[in-house]
């Protein structure tokens, strides 16, 4: 099964892309996927090139930190495999402008900026050259992918109709639990990179004392009842899917073993601290030698330039290019 999935480096790891993404990637690893760290993604928003560098580094260490192990899978930088952004290119020329605009991220983000810059537009074309470049059967992302994943089918579709059939057409994956973490000081918005309230989110290398106080100080409701319900209880119920994105339990069977929250919370950041604390131990070990992340980075790009060569020539030619 050939897996492709990406992660930007806007910002540094936190929870929700944490058990929406990067614990179904390392599930998932095998010889046949491939996790990239999505560089070129990260230049939409206005970033200082010391800063994407930077974190580019801190993500790849995270990743392999948090369980992908390079003898097993391949992880890569975008930048370093030439094809994405080539690829992109041709599958401008087939997507539409009417459908880009349509996008919900787009329209979100370029509302927050004045004079956002056309790679905001064009983005989603970006990433579906990512998955279609691997022949990619399974892409594994959080709720929040589900639209750009329907543009990266419909792109693939529309160029094997028009040009003969060059890509498998991909499908999105999303986890049981915790696809969509909330902020936890307001749990109606997506927690995010970007935009989250300081307490509101947790990031993987938090260390326990501020993972207890922002999960204890995490927004709740005054009703004191115990239930899991999206509508009513939005704090409750991201405290409990959280929880389930940890162990794998159903969110209802952990809602039913507790009656207090406050015996709810103590236990998720136990859990939470319990996972996360030795991903940060192995973060800084790895951090402290550059010369082995960039050995992981140049071997992962060789692998992928290899399949990513193969798709790009079958696409060029289908459209005409000599
Ligand atoms: P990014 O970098 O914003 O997020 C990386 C992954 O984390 C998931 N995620 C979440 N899951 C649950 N709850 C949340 N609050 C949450 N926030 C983020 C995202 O769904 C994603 O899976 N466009 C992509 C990067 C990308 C990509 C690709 C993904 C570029 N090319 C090709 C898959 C395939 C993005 O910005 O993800």
């Amino acid at each position: 099964m050939r897996v492709f999935s990406g992660i930007q480096p806007s910002g540094d790891l936190h929870v929700g892309n944490y058990l929406g993404a990067i614990k179904q990637w390392v599930a998932a690893q095998s010889a046949e996927s491939l996790y990239c760290v999505v560089d070129l993604h990260a230049l939409t928003l206005q970033i200082e090139p010391a800063a994407l560098r930077q974190q580019t580094d801190d993500l790849v260490a995270v990743l392999i930190a948090s369980g992908l192990d390079p003898a097993r899978c391949t992880v890569f930088v975008q930048s370093h495999v030439t094809y994405h952004a080539q690829l992109s290119w041709l599958l401008e020329c087939v997507a539409t402008y009417g459908e880009l605009t349509r996008m919900t991220q787009f329209k979100e983000k370029a509302d927050r900026q004045e004079g956002y810059r056309v790679g905001l537009l064009t983005y989603p074309v970006l990433m579906a050259a990512d998955i279609l470049l691997y022949q990619t059967q399974q892409v594994p992302v959080g709720d929040d992918q589900r639209q750009h994943l329907e543009l990266a089918r419909d792109l693939a579709e529309r160029f094997n109709n028009r040009y003969g059939a060059v890509f498998t057409v991909p499908v999105g994956v999303q986890p049981p639990a915790a696809a969509r973490v909330m902020d936890l000081q307001e749990p109606t918005r997506k927690m995010s990179k970007s935009v989250s309230s300081p307490l509101g989110t947790i990031y993987v290398l938090d260390g326990p004392d501020a993972i207890e106080r922002k999960v204890k100080k995490a927004v709740t409701d005054t009703d004191g009842e115990m239930r899991f319900d999206w509508e009513h209880k939005p704090g409750l119920a991201n405290l409990l899917e959280l929880y389930s994105g940890f162990t794998g339990e159903n969110p209802n069977d952990v809602a039913a073993r507790y009656s207090r929250y406050g015996d709810l919370k103590r236990d998720l950041a136990e859990l939470m601290i319990a996972e996360l604390a030795p991903i940060a131990t192995r973060y800084r070990e790895l951090r402290a030698d550059g010369a082995e992340l960039r050995a992981i980075t140049d071997d992962g790009a060789a692998k992928a330039r290899h399949i990513a060569a193969e798709t790009y020539r079958r696409a060029a030619e289908a459209m005409g290019i000599l």
